[in-house]
């Protein structure tokens, strides 16, 4: 069924501003976390930079994979570890949950708590009713972690794939995806943001398209939590799965999946235990499960790390210090300053991510015409930068991530490189 053009109603796009009107230098009782010059921009960011052990022996750029965790959060595991250890206790690991779903404002009870985005992804692609003849849509830029969950319920359920490749503005990917869309479509499963380019999906309108349809909406939001500000009810999805160590700058082995109330009995949980029920048996007379939690709990089990989980909420806690709008206008802003550069570096430097704001966030991708993006990959890395390269979808091309320890001088270091590369 392809149907007719749709077009995006309000594509007026703005970051907030810093509206915060500083940090406070008590830190929440964390040993380095002490930002007290707000006053001027500069060297405000520059003692955010001081907040990261980060080396400064090279320039990182690549938060897209993973983000290095400032000293608090550092100091947040450690502490819980030594007072866990001193106790010989384990509660701790829901203490995250509440930050995460203020971070994301959505209730409480909507989150649960996974150990990546990847089992998110799992718990939905999983315990979804889905079938044979039913249609899924995804893009051609997955990431594994949002690719392989799919494939494997596909090959065990035998539904269909739909994909379509995206493209550079918001209101030619909702209409890329209108036209897969049929009667037999059941979810859409696809990145907020992709790994691949830094592709920034028209969720909101995504997901009005596919709720008139009766669709569920599934994001991979990996890219998303930490780098722009956040409003799952707002982007009003059915289920939302992200981690905490790429843009957040958690700890690795936290992350977080957003189920909407109303589909809690719709998501069958495959894997629960202690505290997923509402009461179970065995005894040699009767073995009994009497049902599960109504709260995404159900979908999280077992021991997990309180010290991570304190790690996780030190993060979010963190970025909300600075503020989740200065944190994106800052990483958005030197994004920009990379794209425009590379923009006009003219020749035939090929650049992957969107011109239009309203479809890129904090990561740039793009080719080279003369050099092969290995051989790019190599000279970077001579030259003390840490960037990613994107074999993925066959792109062979060169992905910047940009946060809050970066700055503009880094930024203008690189672009001289890429100049450097392009003369030969
Ligand atoms: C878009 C996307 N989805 C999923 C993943 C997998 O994330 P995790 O390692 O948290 O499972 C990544 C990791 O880079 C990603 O970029």
């Amino acid at each position: 069924m392809s149907g007719r053009r749709i077009f995006i109603k309000n594509s007026a796009f703005t970051i907030a501003g810093s509206l915060l009107a500083g940090v406070n230098a008590s830190g929440r009782g964390q040993r380095y976390l002490k930002i007290t010059n707000d006053a001027d921009e500069e060297a405000f960011w520059e003692e955010v930079r001081m907040q990261f052990p980060l080396t400064h022996a090279r320039t990182y750029f690549n938060n897209g994979s993973i983000g290095p965790s400032p000293y608090p959060v550092l100091e947040a595991v450690r502490l819980k570890m030594e007072e866990l250890n001193a106790l010989g206790e384990y509660k701790g690991h829901e203490d995250s949950r509440k930050p995460i779903a203020e971070f994301v404002k959505v209730p409480y009870h909507e989150i649960s708590l996974t150990h990546n985005t990847t089992e998110g992804i799992n718990i939905i692609a999983a315990g979804l009713p889905l079938k044979r003849g039913d249609e899924v849509i995804m893009t051609s830029h997955e990431h594994a972690g949002n690719a392989l969950p799919w494939l494997n319920q596909k090959k065990l359920k035998g539904f269909k794939i739909k994909v379509f490749t995206p493209a550079d503005t918001a209101e030619d990917n909702l209409n890329l995806i209108n036209d897969l869309i049929t009667e037999k479509t059941r979810v859409i499963a696809v990145p907020h943001i992709t790994c691949t380019t830094g592709h920034l999906l028209p969720v909101q309108q995504i997901a009005e398209l596919a709720h008139d349809k009766k669709i569920w909406v599934f994001y991979d939001g990996a890219h998303a939590a930490g780098s722009i500000a956040l409003d799952l009810k707002k982007i009003g999805c059915d289920f939302y799965a992200s981690c905490g160590h790429k843009w957040l700058l958690g700890p690795s082995g936290t992350g977080f999946l957003y189920v909407r109330e109303e589909m809690f009995d719709v998501v069958q949980a495959g894997f629960i235990g202690a505290y997923s029920d509402t009461g179970w048996e065995i005894t040699e007379e009767r073995q009994m499960l009497s049902g599960y939690v109504p709260d995404a709990h159900r979908y999280d089990y077992g021991t997990q790390s309180a010290a991570l989980s304190n790690g996780l909420k030190t993060a979010v806690a963190f970025i909300n210090e600075i503020g989740m709008p200065r944190v994106e206008s800052y990483s958005r802003g030197l994004t920009t300053l990379l794209r425009n550069n590379l923009a006009n570096l003219g020749g035939d430097l090929d650049i992957l991510t969107p011109e239009e704001e309203i479809s890129r966030s904090t990561m740039v991708t793009f080719r080279l015409p003369d050099m092969n993006y290995r051989d790019f990959g190599k000279l970077a890395s001579e030259n003390k930068f840490r960037i990613r390269l994107v074999p993925e979808s066959k792109l062979n091309a060169i992905r910047i991530s940009t946060h809050i320890y970066n700055n503009k001088n880094e930024i203008e270091n690189f672009t001289a490189l890429v100049v450097k590369a392009m003369k030969g």
